[in-house]
C-alpha cells in the first residue's frame, strides 16, 4: 500500500506563524508537525509515501525529509498549485499511486496510543476503511452518523447542525477506485474537492468501513495557536512520564524493520549533540538488550 501526506492548505488559523514556515512544519513540541503523522503511516508498515504541498513549501520538506532512503524509505514530493481541497491528492499523485492500494493521512493530524491503524492496514484488501473519534465540537470536521447496529448511515462535511458527535479523523484507507473517484468529483460549496464526499460513494456503495478509535487513541488538532500549544504541551507531558518519545520517524524505520540496527546508529551518531540523538542512543541500546518491541 502507498501512503500520501497532504501538507497543503492555507494555514490562515496560525498566522502569522505561517509566514515563516508551513503549518505542517511548526513545531510540536521537540519535531516538526509532519513527523507524527509520517511515523504513524510507518508504524503502519508504510514505506512507499508521496508528499503533496505548495510550491512555496514543498522545497522545505525536501530539505527536511529528503527521498526518505535515511529511514529505509521512499519520499516523492508533489505540489498542490493551489488549496482546491483534500480528494485532490489522488489526482496530483495519480502517478504515484498507480494500481496500488492508498492511504492518505493529512499532515496536520496527530495520534497517539492504541494499535487500531497497524491493524486496519494490516486488514485492508477493498472498498474504504476510515474512522470515526467521539469529539466536543463535531462542526468542525467531516461528521459521521451511525445507526441503532452501529452501522455508518450518512456523512457530512462540517455540518451546522452535526447528527452525531463522531468525527472522521484525517487517515483514509482507500483500494485503487479512488482515483476514478476523486476524479469524477465536484467542488463544494466552500471550492473544494471534499474527502466527505470521497467517502460517500464508498458509503453509497456499501464497501465503507468507519472504524470507531477508542479512548485509548488520543486525536489531537493543531490548527490554532493555542491548539497548536496544547498539542506540544501534551507530547512533552507523554515524553517526561514515560522516557519515550512520540513521533520519531527513525524508530519507527528501526521497529518495522526498514532501518538495520547498524544504519540506526550510523545515523544517530551523524546527527547534532541533542536531546533527540541521546533518546535514540537510549533506543539503540535498549533494543540490543531486549531486541525489537514493538513501538
Ligand atoms: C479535513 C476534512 C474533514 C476531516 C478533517 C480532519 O478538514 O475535510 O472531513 O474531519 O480534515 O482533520 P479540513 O482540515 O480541510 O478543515
Amino acid at each position: 500500500m502507498k501512503g500520501i501526506i497532504l501538507a497543503g492548505g492555507a494555514g490562515s488559523r496560525l498566522y502569522p506563524l505561517t509566514q515563516v514556515a508551513s503549518k505542517q512544519l511548526q513545531p510540536v513540541y521537540d519535531k516538526p508537525m509532519v513527523y507524527y503523522p509520517l511515523t504513524v503511516l510507518i508504524a503502519s508498515g508504510i514505506h512507499e509515501f508521496c508528499l503533496i504541498s505548495s510550491p512555496q513549501d514543498l522545497p522545505r520538506f525536501q530539505r527536511l525529509l529528503g527521498d526518505g532512503s535515511q529511514w529505509g524509505i521512499s519520499i516523492e514530493y508533489r505540489e498542490q498549485a493551489r488549496p482546491e481541497g483534500v480528494a485532490q491528492a489522488f489526482l496530483i499523485a495519480a502517478s504515484f499511486i498507480g494500481q496500488d492500494l492508498v492511504t492518505l493521512i493529512l499532515g496536520d493530524n496527530i495520534f497517539f496510543g492504541g494499535d487500531a491503524f497497524p491493524r486496519a492496514f494490516a486488514e485492508f484488501k477493498s472498498g474504504a476503511t476510515i474512522f470515526a473519534y467521539h469529539v466536543n465540537d463535531p462542526e468542525r470536521y467531516g461528521v459521521v452518523e451511525f445507526d441503532a447496529e452501529g452501522r455508518a448511515v450518512s456523512l457530512e462535511e462540517k455540518p451546522a447542525h452535526p447528527r452525531s458527535n463522531y468525527a472522521v479523523p484525517g487517515v483514509y484507507l482507500y483500494d485503487n477506485d479512488v482515483v476514478a473517484i476523486a476524479g469524477s468529483l465536484q467542488s463544494s460549496p466552500r471550492g473544494e474537492f471534499e474527502i466527505t464526499d470521497v467517502n460517500k460513494e464508498y458509503l453509497r456503495r456499501g464497501t465503507l468501513r468507519v472504524q470507531r478509535l477508542s479512548r485509548g487513541t488520543a486525536w489531537l488538532d493543531a490548527g490554532t495557536s493555542s491548539s497548536l500549544h496544547e498539542a506540544s504541551a501534551y507530547v512533552q507531558t507523554i515524553e517526561k512520564r514515560q522516557g519515550v518519545k512520540l513521533g520519531c520517524p527513525e524508530e519507527a524505520a528501526l521497529h518495522r524493520g526498514f532501518l538495520s540496527l547498524g544504519d540506526f546508529e550510523k545515523l544517530v551518531t551523524a546527527m547534532p549533540q541533542c536531546e533527540y540523538r541521546d533518546y535514540l542512543a537510549e533506543v539503540a541500546i535498549e533494543v540490543k538488550r531486549v531486541g525489537i518491541k514493538s513501538a
